[in-house]
């Protein structure tokens, strides 16, 4: 059931008929990206960027030849978005996908998000698709892939931009994925797998733009999988979505656990 205007139900119905589909799944994936994070207070990544940031297009500088042509820019957009992310903390949507793991038998959190706000909502289950903006890693990977680097442990001149690798002395990097590079192949293999045996996907906060990761949806619709997403808009995933929950994260998803945990008051 969509959201499309005529006779479709209220929201509440939708959120009700949601939570029966997945009260009955064995095998459950949420495919979540930055909406699930806006409530955190954090821009989603094509929110329009502000102040100093704002003249540059992200997907101009999230590039491996971007870091290589200025890395003390890169570097420093990436020390900006840590600052942004400093604070902030998991919202009601990632608190709600978490308890998630707690009433249903089988929960997996596919997150194209490099913030790490799974994690510290308790989902015990995360496969990061595009890196973790909180580790840094040798841009040549020296000791083998991936080469984690503590920069915690480091001392160097920030003005200077990025620190240099302790085992090589070349760039350090942000562990995260960038345009025109490899998903990390493991997890992206775990997360397909899991797409394929789903027989339900949860879509949250996504465009549905970037490939691979938004191509996981129409892989388990094209497996059985029922698809119910959460999202304020429209993305490319409504169109084949079995139920369009139309809002935030943070406001619907509560509303879905409240309604499972009535039928499991012991969980
Ligand atoms: N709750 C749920 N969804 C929301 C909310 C909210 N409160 N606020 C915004 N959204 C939705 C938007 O409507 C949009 O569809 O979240 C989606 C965010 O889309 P994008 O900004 O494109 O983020 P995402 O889909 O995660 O981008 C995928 O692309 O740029 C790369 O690596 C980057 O991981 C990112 C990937």
């Amino acid at each position: 059931m969509n959201d499309e205007p005529g006779d479709s139900p209220a929201l509440p119905e939708l959120i009700a008929a949601a939570a029966g589909v997945l009260r009955d799944s064995q095998c459950l994936v949420v495919l979540t990206g930055a909406g699930i994070s806006k409530e955190s207070g954090i821009p989603t990544f094509r929110d329009a960027l502000d102040g100093l940031w704002a003249r540059y297009d992200p997907q101009m500088l999230a590039t491996a030849l971007a870091f290589m042509q200025d890395p003390k820019l890169v570097w420093d957009w990436y020390q900006y978005r840590r600052t942004l992310l400093a604070g902030a903390q998991p919202n009601p949507g990632h608190t709600a996908i978490a308890a998630l793991q707690d009433l249903l038998p089988q929960v997996v959190v596919v997150t194209q998000n490099i913030d790490g706000l799974h994690h510290l909502a308790g989902s015990r289950d995360v496969i990061t698709l595009h890196g973790d903006i909180r580790r840094s890693k040798c841009f040549y990977n020296c000791q083998g892939d991936p080469t984690y680097i503590d920069v915690e442990q480091l001392e160097w001149d920030p003005e200077a931009g990025p620190p240099s690798c302790p085992h090589c002395g070349r760039w350090v990097r942000p562990d995260v994925v960038w345009f025109g590079e490899m998903l990390p192949q493991a997890a992206l293999a775990r997360a397909r797998e899991l797409s394929e045996a789903a027989d339900v996907m949860l879509v949250v906060g996504t465009s549905g733009v970037v490939q691979p990761a938004a191509g996981l949806p129409a892989v388990a619709k094209q497996h059985g999988a029922a698809v119910i997403e959460v999202n304020p808009e429209h993305s490319l995933i409504t169109s084949f979505a079995d139920y369009h929950l139309h809002g935030p994260s943070g406001v619907i998803l509560p509303q879905v656990v409240d309604i499972l945990r009535a039928e499991h008051p012991d969980a």
